[in-house]
């Protein structure tokens, strides 16, 4: 048993002293290689023959009346820190049964995570884009009305403003309609949020999550994803969008597939297409996957209706900047995608709810 410290002076200074050395000493033997937890329990923590119980003894027997309530407290805290300090190194090194440190096992061994197959999916299409010269935007989920629809061009009775597909925050009502909190329905408003801060020309991939309020299935999901795309320059034509997106899907499904384009309607591109591409399980002979039809409509397009240029222009005079989206000088294209659906097709998922469910046998599979 080592020597028990002798002390004489019993000034709070010099207990913090005393106490400051019995730490160090008790941290010295912790970090011991071979670190002996049973043993070290016997020869500090023992109820009798401790050295703590010791110490203890020796300086209360010594100490004056005024100072036993000064030992006493740092005698409390310094068993808390011994308890703490302990407990860290048990849970924290590999022991033997024994209690002994043996360096030949195995360490703990921490498992890689990996990309979710949505995350993975979204980066594929914005990388498509950015070799294409696109930058990267993000906007809110939480969005006003006016981003998500009002300037947008949606008349005030559109469908997907109902509030059936919309997710509305609690007590709004007090608030302009424009001014009203959502759940973006869609990544449309991050067109206008970068349009308010930047100047033509503009190429940009928006991905994020959207919100609908709707039941889920096995194809729909509350929340889901989108990757937006905006281009706005000088002489921008419909043969640029159809070039675009032809592209791009194939870099995205093999070159062998084909894109066509649909007649469509969106509030804020004039005119609207959807597009369809070759079926990807069939190549476009007919299967089950694509209804037969040899095809499978999978995005959303147009070009920028100049209600939308208006709107803009509007709001960047109202916040004090130049109204630069003259619709005589510039014009663009705009499209959405759903990364969910794409992300099923590319890796043959059947439920959508597998992409949300955080089911450790399913996600396994993409690492
Ligand atoms: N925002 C549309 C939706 O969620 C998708 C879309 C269609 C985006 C056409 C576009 C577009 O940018 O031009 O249904």
């Amino acid at each position: 048993m080592a020597d028990i410290p002798q002390l004489i002076d019993f000034s709070a200074a010099a207990l913090d002293d005393a106490f400051a050395s019995l730490r160090a000493e008790i941290k010295h033997a912790v970090a011991e290689p071979g670190f002996d937890a049973d043993a070290f329990r016997l020869e500090w923590l023992g109820r009798k023959q401790g050295r703590l119980k010791q110490i203890g003894d020796a300086w209360l027997k010594t100490a004056p009346a005024e100072a036993k309530k000064l030992l006493g407290q740092r005698f409390n805290l310094l068993k808390e820190d011994i308890e703490s300090a302990f407990s860290a190194a048990e849970s924290g090194s590999a022991k033997s049964t024994s209690g002994t440190l043996d360096p030949t096992l195995p360490g703990a061994s921490q498992r890689l995570g990996a990309e979710h197959p949505l995350i993975r999916t979204s980066a594929e299409i914005v990388s498509v884009f950015q070799r294409l010269g696109y930058s990267v935007a993000l906007g809110p989920e939480v969005e006003t009305d006016f981003y998500n629809f009002e300037s947008l061009n949606f008349p005030p009775n559109h469908p997907a403003r109902d509030t059936q597909d919309t997710l509305v925050l609690a007590d709004q009502q007090s608030k302009p309609e424009n001014a009203r909190l959502l759940m973006r329905t869609h990544t449309s408003p991050v067109q206008i949020r970068s349009m308010l801060e930047q100047a033509p020309p503009l190429r940009l991939v928006i991905p994020g999550k959207v919100h609908r309020n709707e039941a889920a299935d096995a194809t729909h999901s509350p929340v889901f994803h989108q990757v937006e795309g905006l281009c706005v320059d000088t002489h921008i034509t419909f043969s640029d969008l159809k070039g675009t997106l032809d592209h791009a899907m194939k870099a995205l499904f093999g070159s062998s597939v084909k894109t066509r384009f649909f007649p469509s309607f969106f509030p804020f591109t004039e005119p609207s297409a959807d597009v369809q591409i070759s079926c990807i399980f069939c190549g476009g002979k007919g299967c089950r996957k694509c209804k037969h039809s040899g095809w499978i409509e999978l995005l959303g397009c147009g070009m920028v209706d100049a209600a939308v240029f208006h709107a803009v222009n509007q709001r960047r005079i109202e916040l004090g900047r130049e109204p630069v989206y003259d619709t005589e000088k510039i014009s663009g294209f705009a499209f959405g995608m759903g990364v969910d659906r794409i992300a099923m097709m590319k890796y043959g998922i059947s439920d959508i709810g597998l992409l949300y469910s955080g089911d450790m046998r399913f996600l396994e599979q993409f690492a």
